[in-house]
Formats: C-alpha cells, structure tokens, sequence
C-alpha cells in the first residue's frame, strides 16, 4: 500500500509529521453487515439469532450444540464467534489477548478533514469525522487496556473527554460505548485450520480492533482454503504458525499474568457489608465465600458467583458496563450472570433478592 511523509494537516492542533495513506474508504458497518446477512438467507443458508453455539461433537461429521439444545449437523465448521467457543486442543485462551477500549461521540465547531488519524503515541489516540443529521461529528477512541485490569473504568471515559475538550471546540458531547478486542500473539490474525491436525474445522479470531477489514480478509483466506484447498496467504494466517521471539515473551507475560490472578483473586478478601447504593457494586463475603453484589437502578440486588466458569479466575467489578469481567481470558458477564463474551460458555449461578430465586450455570 502507498504512503507519503507529510508534515501538515487541517486539524485544530499541530504534529510534528504523519504517515499518510491515500486512497480510503469508509463505510457504515451496521449497513455493511446487513447486506451481507440478506445475501445469506435462502439457498440452504440460515442465521439463527440468540443461539449460542456452545460445544462441538464429532463422528464423521460435526455435531455444533447450541444453549437452546438445538443442534447443526456439518461436514466443515467455521468457529468466527470472536473468541472460539471451541478450543479443540489449540489453546486458543493461551494466546489471545482480551482488551477493552472506548469511544466517545461529540458535535464540534472545527471542521474536520476527511479521514481517521490515529496517534502514534502510547496513549494510542484515534479519531475521525462522521456525518450526523445536517452536520458533523467527531468520535474519538482510545485508552485501551487488558479486560478487567484498567482500575474504575469510568475514568477512561473522563479521559476522552478531557482529550477531546483540550484538542476540540467541543459543542457537545453524543454517546459513548466500549469494546473487547483479541490481540494475537504477534499482531496477525489466527484464520485456518484450529489446529495443525484438525480436518474440516477453521477459525478466524484475533482481528486486533480491525474486525471489518480483517474479518473480510478471514473471509478471503477461508473460502478459498474450503472451496480451492489453498489460499496463497494460508502461511500467514496459520494459527498453528511458529511465533517469532518477540511473540513468545508475549506469551510468556500473558500467561504469568493469568496464573497471578487465578492466585490473587483466591487470596483476596471481599467487603464485608452490603452497604451499597442504586447502580453501584462490588464483591462481598457471605458464610466465607466471594460474590458479585450490584443493585441495579430500582434498588433491588443482584448477587452472582464470581468465580469465572471458564477456568476459575475471580471476576472483577466494571463500573461503567455494569459487568463482571474475567482478568484472566476476557470472558464478560452481566449483573444477572449472562455471557457477554467468551470464552466462557456457562452463564454464571444469579441470585435475585426480592423474588428469592437461583438461575443456575448448568445448561
Ligand atoms: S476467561 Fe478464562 S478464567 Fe475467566
């Protein structure tokens, strides 16, 4: 792809120089995907909505089990659930990494350039222009940081709005949201084979906050590996690929990180009374065990079993998702124990105080 060196450009603030790419597109991902979910139906296609694929049997053919005991039947099995609900021995939870980040939407009386800038700094800012009704806004991202390890999450948002009042004529602020991303281990996505002797079962994970481009460019290298048995960029893709050395001491730190906080979050004493406010919560002990305690905005209280159901990390509080997050894999639920994202495949056991009842995690 071409690049230029430039040291100018039309924004409210100066930089000291920029590597330009010319020649992008932007596009409206909700539109995109819909398109794509319209071309899909029909033809012996289906999606099926609030199913969620959960185990994989197999025979001759694969058996995908699903939360609501419906099952497909398939002789090839693409996991592009995000994080694999199916690990099948390629220890996927062991080299990926879970990670949030936050954007926030604002109208601002600057006109801004076509295009998205991204700030090669470590605060790793990014921002573009969109239009809104007759105008324009700007959204702004950025403060990423490992799922469950960014402190009181709240303050990301204080931060990308402090940024965007210092670097903006701000008129006002829109929406905010946040994501999760999967980094691999050296920054390439995993897409091919689940593992270097599986036949017939493929993956496409770890796009690293580039889902749209990279979930296309999955889609590329797949087909052609299902349909020609061969993509010239399968090498690439490989999941089962070697890491380079600097991968492996990603590796490493990951998986340090991880044992750290299965330990700590064992040790780790929670608060022992249930002193708290509408819409705030926090871990606390009841007969010696840790839970999740929230109380949602109505007053009524909502405790969960916070040891994570995928390998047994302690979940931490996100005070701005109103979430239990797992330090260890990424895996998210909410106040009421569903899962928000994998790899967790089992909700977790919810107590709800005024009706006096248990949803279980046995499915
Ligand atoms: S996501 Fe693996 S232990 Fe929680």
């Amino acid at each position: 792809m071409k690049a230029k060196y430039i040291e100018k450009l039309d924004l409210p603030f100066l930089i000291s120089g920029a590597l330009c790419f010319e020649n992008q597109a932007q596009f409206h991902p909700r539109k995109y995907l819909l398109k794509i979910a319209e071309n899909i139906s029909g033809n012996d296609s289906q999606i099926y909505e609030h199913t969620r694929a959960v185990d994989i049997e197999h025979d001759n053919l694969y058996t995908v089990i699903t939360d609501t005991g419906f099952k497909v039947t398939a002789s090839k099995v693409v996991l592009a659930s995000h994080f694999p609900f199916y690990d099948g021995l390629g220890l996927y939870f062991a080299k990926l990494r879970p990670q949030r980040s936050y954007v926030i939407s604002a109208i601002i009386k600057d006109e801004l350039p076509n295009g998205t800038f991204v700030d090669s700094g470590k605060a790793g800012w990014y921002f573009r222009s969109q239009k809104y009704k007759d105008g324009q806004m700007i959204i702004i991202g950025g403060q990423e940081h490992k799922t469950a390890h960014g402190g009181d999450m709240i303050k990301h948002y204080v931060n990308l709005k402090s940024y965007a009042e210092k670097n903006f004529n701000v008129e006002k602020f829109l929406y905010r949201w946040s994501t999760q991303d999967y980094i691999t281990i050296d920054g390439v996505p995993y897409v091919g084979n689940l593992t270097s002797t599986s036949e017939n079962i493929y993956v496409a994970t770890g796009y690293g906050e580039w889902g749209m481009t990279n979930g296309t460019a999955a889609a590329t290298v797949l087909r052609d590996i299902i349909v020609k048995n061969e993509s010239p960029y399968q090498e690439v893709y490989n999941p089962s690929r070697k890491i380079l050395t600097y991968g492996i001491k990603n590796l490493v730190k990951e998986n340090f990180d991880v044992a750290k906080q299965l330990i700590k979050g064992k040790l780790q004493v929670g608060q022992y009374n249930f002193d708290l406010k509408n819409d705030q919560g926090k871990i606390v002990e009841i007969d010696g065990e840790r839970y999740g305690a929230y109380r949602d905005k109505h007053g009524e209280l909502h405790i969960v079993d916070i040891t994570c159901t995928h390998l047994g990390c302690e979940l931490k509080w996100n005070s701005a998702e109103k979430s239990w997050d797992c330090p260890c894999h990424g895996s998210r639920f909410s106040f009421e124990g569903d899962i928000i994202e994998g790899p967790a495949v089992c909700r977790l056991n919810h107590y709800k105080e005024s009706d006096n009842t248990i949803d279980s995690n046995i499915i």
